[in-house]
């Protein structure tokens, strides 16, 4: 074959496994294998289409608007999650239901959790003023910091991938809700407790900042910078829970010694509790506190820069 002609043989068929699992009925899930044709340009939803039509009537998977628009699709497929009716079949698949989430049946999973969570959220604008009627006064700088959360379909990727959720009884929230929280406490018309509830509810600083939901979200929101990191912000201004308290306290002591004072953090952090003395005096003889270092208010070479260099980043936001 010359180098510059094209290949033009389309591949037969794509192989897929499917995850198969009715609770009402099943003890344990299974996987059933099954070959379907393949089709030019074929996305994934073609592949379940097939199975669904010709092979399985009783298998069961979810979608709805079939253009990336209502999130209700996502699988995952080869183990990593993907919106169906968007991506391209690939010829060996396994596919399975988001992970972590409850199955009803096959691929659909529930929402039930996600749902009652972000009605704990309030999550609809609390008007600081009076709604006066469309159009609302607004221009596009102060829509600009929400543009892409906006963009959010809700499909739950993000949640199946997130490590902290993996955690048992985590009390996360997760980076769709956080997505969500974020757009409301970004906009100018409102006037709720957002940083009570990121901080107290949605537990923001648990987030680790891994980006995996960032990775995996099919409408590329920059999930980290533009929702989570604007929510920690708000609640460490507020400073309402400990997490915060301990960004604060962190900040803090970096800025007046130039070093991270492991002893004068937790100090600062926790106050001073028999736990905190207890740590402490096991501690001291690991050298891990160098108690000299701790108390007295030494800062390290260069403290003065580092100093005004904070000073100098607070005063740009
Ligand atoms: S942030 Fe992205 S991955 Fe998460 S729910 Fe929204 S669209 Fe899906
Ligand atoms: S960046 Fe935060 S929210 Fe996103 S997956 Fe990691 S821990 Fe979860
Ligand atoms: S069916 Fe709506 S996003 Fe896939």
């Amino acid at each position: 074959m010359s180098p510059f002609s094209k290949q033009t043989t389309e591949p037969d068929k794509v192989r897929v496994r499917l995850y198969r699992f009715d609770p009402a009925v099943d003890r344990t899930p299974r996987y059933e294998a099954y070959e379907v044709p393949h089709t030019p340009r074929m996305r994934i939803m073609d592949v379940l289409n097939y199975v669904h039509e010709n092979m399985a009537v009783d298998f069961g998977y979810r979608w709805l608007c079939s253009a990336k628009k209502c999130g209700t699709c996502a699988v995952n497929v080869n183990g990593s999650p993907k919106l169906a009716c968007w991506e391209e079949a690939e010829l060996e698949m396994t596919i399975e239901p988001l992970s972590g989430m409850q199955v009803i049946r096959d691929l659909v999973t529930s929402r039930d959790a996600f749902e009652a969570l972000l009605a704990t959220l309030s999550p609809t604008l609390v008007r600081k003023a009076e709604y006066r009627g469309f159009p609302e006064p607004l221009t596009a700088i102060q829509l600009a910091p929400t543009a892409h959360l906006r963009d959010c379909i809700q499909c739950l990727a993000c949640q199946s991938v997130c490590p902290v959720l993996k955690q048992p009884d985590s009390g996360f929230a997760g980076p769709a809700l956080l997505v969500a929280l974020s757009e409301l406490a970004q906009d100018p018309r409102d006037g709720g407790d957002r940083a009570r509830l990121a901080g107290e509810v949605a537990q923001v600083f648990k987030c680790v900042s891994c980006y995996e939901c960032e990775r995996v979200c099919p409408v590329d929101i920059p999930i980290v910078g533009e929702a989570i990191e604007p929510l920690k912000r708000l609640v460490y201004q507020a400073g309402v829970v400990p997490g915060a308290r301990h960004a604060r306290a962190f900040l803090d002591v970096v800025k007046a010694r130039g070093y991270l004072n492991a002893a004068v953090l937790a100090l600062k952090t926790k106050g001073l509790t028999l736990n905190a003395l207890r740590l402490a005096l096991r501690l001291v003889p690991r050298g891990k506190i160098d108690l000299g270092k701790a108390f007295l208010k030494r800062g390290a070479p260069g403290a003065k820069v580092i100093s005004k260099t904070y000073e100098s980043s607070e005063e740009v936001k």
